[in-house]
């Protein structure tokens, strides 16, 4: 008997809010619809001020946006089944990521903070919500993240045969993180940057929201001093586990590599951060899975052209998007979540603790039961 399920992701690029409806069948996992919701520059803006390092934080405020976004996480599936033409009592459960707000790993005091109340798209869509998956793999002294690695290994060793080709897997959202899956070892992180710092630098010099295709990017050329800066960065030599987020790499962060650079033009500066990514993901991937064969694409950073020719420049084996193995790139990590909704729903563990460093494998999440109980 087949399932559905529903997986809602919001990243840390606060594009918006990607919805998709999987069905499992057993062991085949199968994308039936996908839906995007982009965010109004309102909530956007909201979001960053409630998020940025040194905010001085209003509970009241923190509490509104919380539910606005639970409202526009249910306003989002909704949507998704209507498109799907799928009533809502199909689905056994929603995987909701929420919106991280501030991810700080480091122990003693280690948290990571998702909002958009999972009780308010319980309530709204009366499907059971499975929200705030990270928090059990910190409490089990894990990173929380990336938790996408068990989903890329559930779903891409169907495609291929680990035992004679190693994958690694590179997300390229805000943040980049990658999955390396060989027969015998599975390996994860967090890179750095992934569209992070290209967005915010483009947004204040040409009030634009991304890069289009880096091709203001390919106008620069990356300045050697700033670039030796960024990447002389600490947490880029940090052993595994490791994971990060937009409270490290911040526009503070990067405006003080820039003046200690002495670099000025915008468009050098554009050409180094996308280099930057390309670099700190391709020596990621030559220091921790040199035995790589393929690597695959996927995240919003798959369009930037620019950004994956230098990839590919820095690689010696192929590398693809996903989309040529049949999932669009653009719809893995809501995939990823359903894919987790229905591990905790099964009673299964969601966290690879090879991955997050966690002491044991944990069933992940909180569970807010739809209108008819658990299902
Ligand atoms: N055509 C394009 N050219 C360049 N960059 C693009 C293009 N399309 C999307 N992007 C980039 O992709 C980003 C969105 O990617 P995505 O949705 O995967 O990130 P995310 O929401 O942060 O997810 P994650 O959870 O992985 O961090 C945009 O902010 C933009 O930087
Ligand atoms: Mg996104």
């Amino acid at each position: 008997m087949s399932e559905l399920y529903i997986g809602l992701m919001s990243g840390t690029s606060l594009d918006g809010i990607d919805a998709g409806l999987v069905e499992f069948d057993g062991e085949e996992i199968k994308l039936l619809a996908f839906d995007y919701s982009p965010f109004s520059d309102e909530i956007k803006e909201a979001i960053q001020a409630l998020s940025h390092p040194n905010s001085p934080i209003l509970l009241k405020e923190y509490g509104s946006i919380d539910t606005r976004l639970g409202c526009l996480f249910a306003q989002a599936c909704k949507k998704l089944l209507k498109k799907a033409n799928v009533p809502s009592s199909k689905i056994k459960a929603i995987g909701s990521h929420g919106q991280t707000i501030y991810h700080a790993p480091e122990k003693p005091s280690a948290f990571s903070l998702q909002i958009g109340d999972p009780n308010i798209i319980a309530e709204e869509t009366g499907i059971t919500t499975i929200a705030d998956f990270r928090r059990r793999d910190i409490a089990a002294g894990g990173q929380g993240a990336p938790l996408v690695p068990a989903f890329h290994k559930a779903i891409f060793s169907q495609t291929f045969d680990l035992a004679k080709k190693n994958i690694t897997i590179v997300n390229i959202g805000g943040i980049a993180n990658i999955t390396y899956l060989s027969i015998d070892k599975t390996i994860g992180f967090d890179t750095g940057p992934g569209n992070t710092l290209m967005d915010y630098w483009i947004q204040k010099n040409l009030n634009i929201a991304y890069d289009k295709d880096g091709a203001w990017a390919k106008t620069g050329k990356a300045d050697p001093a700033l670039l030796q800066s960024l990447t002389q960065d600490p947490y880029f030599s940090l052993s595994l586990p490791k994971s990060t987020g937009k409270e490290y790499f911040s526009a503070s962060w990067l405006n003080e590599k820039i003046q200690l650079s002495h670099a000025c033009n915008a468009n050098d500066i554009q050409a180094s951060l996308c280099y930057l990514t390309a670099e700190t993901i391709t020596a990621a991937i030559k220091k921790h899975a040199p035995l790589t064969d393929h690597t695959l694409i996927c995240g919003g950073g798959m369009h930037n052209s620019h950004l994956i020719v230098l990839i590919r420049k820095n690689l010696n084996h192929p590398v693809s998007s996903t989309a040529e193995f049949g999932i669009n790139p653009d719809h893995v990590e809501a995939m990823a979540f359903a894919w987790l909704a229905r591990q905790t729903m099964n009673n299964l563990s969601g966290n690879l603790t090879e991955v997050t460093g966690a002491k044991q494998a944990v069933i992940l999440g909180g569970v807010y039961p739809g209108l008819n109980g658990l299902n």
